[in-house]
């Protein structure tokens, strides 16, 4: 499928607020991509398709899962590095590559997203993309504890390992 086909069948599956945050996060990606010098057509497939599985998928935490698996069998990606950058774009893992990073954040701070320190991290991404990935996990994983939700282990981890690496 071409960016235009999948971007009709999103369209038609997410809703209007899921396909508007899949089409800012799509452009986000791509700015970043040309800032680090990661492939831009792999991170703006990657960042259309992030919550291509989210409609349809009733356990949140489980919807990068359902999102990268419908990704290859829906929307005909191949490429397992785009496939990855969905399948972790709620936790991130450690050892994550650029196109991971990049999707991670995008999907973070896209132009529709609003919430508390939101600027901050959008400020950071362009600036040093490890801190704002850091800051991001930092302020997620304090709003899961608050609320005393269920915390994924695998974003403690990927926050640890950014740490290491500063
Ligand atoms: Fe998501
Ligand atoms: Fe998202």
């Amino acid at each position: 499928m071409d960016i235009e086909e999948i971007k009709k069948e999103l369209e038609r599956e997410l809703g209007p607020k899921l396909y508007l945050h899949s089409l800012g996060t799509m452009e986000e990606a791509g700015k970043l991509a040309s800032l680090y010098g990661c492939d831009i057509q792999k991170a703006r497939i990657a960042g259309l398709l992030h919550d291509c599985g989210k409609a349809s998928c009733k356990d949140n935490l489980k919807h990068a899962k359902k999102s990268a698996e419908l990704a290859g069998t829906r929307y005909g990606v191949k490429d397992k590095s785009i496939m990855d950058a969905i399948l972790y774009h709620t936790t991130g893992r450690v050892n994550m590559t650029l196109l991971e990073k990049i999707i991670f954040i995008a999907d973070k701070i896209e132009p529709a997203r609003h919430y508390e320190g939101v600027e901050e991290i959008r400020k950071e991404a362009y600036k040093d993309l490890d801190s704002a990935i850091i800051k991001s996990l930092e302020s997620t994983i304090e709003y899961v504890k608050k609320r005393n939700m269920v915390l994924d282990m695998e974003s403690v981890n990927t926050l640890n390992y950014l740490k290491e690496g500063k």
